[in-house]
Order: C-alpha cells, then structure tokens, then sequence
C-alpha cells in the first residue's frame, strides 16, 4: 500500500469515523431486531411474547456472559415467520448501514433458529436476499449472506441445514460458526465446513471470543476459515498471535459486545489496540446491534472515545482492514479503497 496518511488534526476523528467508507462483516441479521420491531412483528404474527411492553423487554439486557445474551436473543428471533419479516429485519438494518457509510455488509443468519419452530429455508433466505438486493439498487449498499450453523446443536443438524439450503446456493456466499463458544469447539464442525469448502462457499467461524486460543488454532487449521469473528482471546498465544498477522487472517472485532458480555470489565480495557499494533488485520462490527447499544459508528465512536492510544492512523487502518477483508469483487474493493483514501485526504486539507 503506497498511500501516505495525512496528518489529521484529532478534532476532526470522530467525524472522519462516521463518514470513512467501511465494511461491515460480522452482524446477526436477528440480532439487528429493535424492540420496537420485536413487538411490531409480534403483533403482525400472533405471536405471544414474554414482555409486556418495550421498555421492560429492554430492561432484560443486562447480560453477564455469551449465554445470558443468547437466551433472550433466540426469544426475539420467534416474531419472525413470514418472508416479509425477514425482508422488513434486513431493511432496517441495511438503512442503519448506508447511514454509516457503510459500503459493504456481509450479514449473518441462523437458519436453525427458524426452520426448527416451522419456517421454510426458502422463507428465511428469499426474505434476506430479496432485502439486499433492493438496498444495493436503490442505495447503493453491497450486501451478501452468510449462512451460520448453531454449535450447541450436533453437526448432523449442521449438515442436514447446509443441503437443505443448497437449492438457493446461488443466495448466500459462505457459512459460518456461531452460538454457544465454549464446549462446542470448532472440530466438531470438520465434516460440515469441508462440505462447504467443496462447494466453494467462503468460510468463517467465531472463535476466541470467550473460548481459548486452541478454538482459534482450531478453526484456521481443521476449519480452513478465511476469517476469525472475534479472535480476541488470540493475546494470549503468541505463536498464534505471530501466525494470525503473517496470514493476514482478519479478525472481526466487536468492541460494545464484548463491553455488554463482559468479555472485558470495561471498553477501556479492550484489547483492540494491542491486536492492531501486533500487525494484526483487525476490523470493527456490531455483532448484534440492537442488543449490545449501537450500530458500526457508534462501535467506533465509543472505541476511540475510550481506549487509550488510537489515532486517525488507526482508523484508516481498521476501515482499509475491513474492505481488504470482504468477499466483494476485486473491482469493488479497489473503488471502496480509493473512497476512502479521498476521505482522509479531505479531512486533512480540512486542517
Ligand atoms: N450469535 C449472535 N451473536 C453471537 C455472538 N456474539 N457470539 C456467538 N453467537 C452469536
Ligand atoms: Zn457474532
């Protein structure tokens, strides 16, 4: 990379991180549903929640660990049952993206969720495809799915799901591995993301979010992932840490999640810094931002707000990261690049 960053006056940061183009490539479609939505949905569906109102069902985040957060998250994800309700959850979020500037989403969805309360696969993915194929031609977004497999659930469950969305292959571009980290490593998943591999389908796994480093060993080395979601317990493996910025393996960092799942006793203490200055390809997400308190600027905002140490070098960094990262088509990715090049070259004649 030939290009010089400016220098930019730090007055000018948190503008420069809302307006810098960017990829987002670690949210949960289902963890985007507002509790405005939820109750909205509910209603639509007949279908009886445990809350009686907005405000008590927000009262109810205040997660302590991964698990506590699932429970409620799984609860929400029972409004939808209509194709149109996954179309409505995917444009909301992907008007929530362009206002960030995001240019590229790469969303997740866990099928599981649904076809095992009844809802058809072609249900969930033609709602989802449908929503991103009409925000990139009306505004511009690109967007693509990224199919997850729940690891508390066995991987025959994995395999049948993975075939039973083959005839839409044509609608999502990769699998991934979510749900429940620690007791369910990723090996248990070998014959499933070989599968997938065989179909040319991209490959990711969250691994080291509150699980060790031999998850993250585990999903490069029998997985094959292209990219670790998380990946923050890498710090406490060297070797690993050294392998992660010699491949270039993106992790895709959420740093409001982890404040909420107490992955770290507070945003200041995250490690984000550490990672990027370990060389290694880290990249900022919301993971699930309806519960976890913002959307990708907000991530950004707050991050800088509170970890000490990060510049305008970071960000162009954590931005370029982010579209190096993606699945899109080279050309994209070049056009992406040069934006946001314009963009710091702006903010610094702004000086
Ligand atoms: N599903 C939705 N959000 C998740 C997270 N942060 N970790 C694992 N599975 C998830
Ligand atoms: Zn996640």
């Amino acid at each position: 990379m030939t290009f010089q960053i400016p220098a930019i006056d730090p007055s000018r940061l948190p503008q420069l991180l809302q307006a810098m183009p960017k990829a987002e490539l670690h949210m949960h479609i289902e963890g985007s549903l507002e509790p405005e939505m939820i109750f909205a949905l509910a209603r639509r569906n007949g279908v009886e929640l445990a809350y009686g109102s907005v405000e008590e069902l927000r009262q109810a985040y205040a997660f302590t660990d991964l698990q506590s957060f699932l429970d409620i998250y799984y609860a929400g994800a029972s409004v939808l049952l209509q194709e149109q309700d996954f179309y409505d959850m995917a444009r909301a979020y992907l008007d929530r993206a362009v206002a960030d500037n995001v240019v590229r989403a790469e969303i997740f969805f866990d099928p599981q969720t649904h076809t095992a309360r009844g809802v058809a696969m072609e249900t969930v993915i033609n709602g989802l495809h449908r929503a991103c194929v009409d925000a990139g031609r009306e505004q511009g977004i690109s967007a693509a799915l990224i199919l997850c497999f729940l690891r508390h659930l066995s991987e025959e469950s994995a395999m049948r799901t993975l075939e039973e969305a083959l005839p839409l292959r044509d609608k999502f571009i990769g699998v991934g591995l979510d749900s429940s980290e620690v007791g369910h490593p990723p090996e248990k998943f070998a014959r499933v993301f070989a599968r997938a591999s065989e179909l040319s389908l991209h490959l990711v796994a969250h691994a080291g979010e509150e699980g060790p480093p031999a998850y993250i060993w585990s999903a490069l080395d029998v997985l094959g992932v292209e990219r670790i979601d998380h990946g923050v317990q890498a710090v406490h493996d060297g070797r690993l840490m050294q392998r992660l910025a010699k491949d270039r393996v993106a992790l895709t960092v959420c740093p409001l999640s982890n404040e909420k799942l107490c992955v770290f006793p507070a945003l200041a203490d995250h490690n984000i810094r550490q990672l990027l200055d370990a060389g290694l390809a880290v990249t900022v997400n919301s993971d699930d931002p309806a519960y976890f308190g913002g959307y990708v600027n907000t991530n950004f905002t707050r991050l800088f707000e509170q970890v000490p140490g990060l510049s305008a070098r970071h960000a162009w960094l954590l931005a370029l990261n982010s579209i190096d990262a993606s699945f899109a088509p080279d050309a994209d990715k070049r056009r992406w690049r040069e934006q946001l090049h314009e963009c710091f070259e702006q903010a610094a004649r702004a000086l």
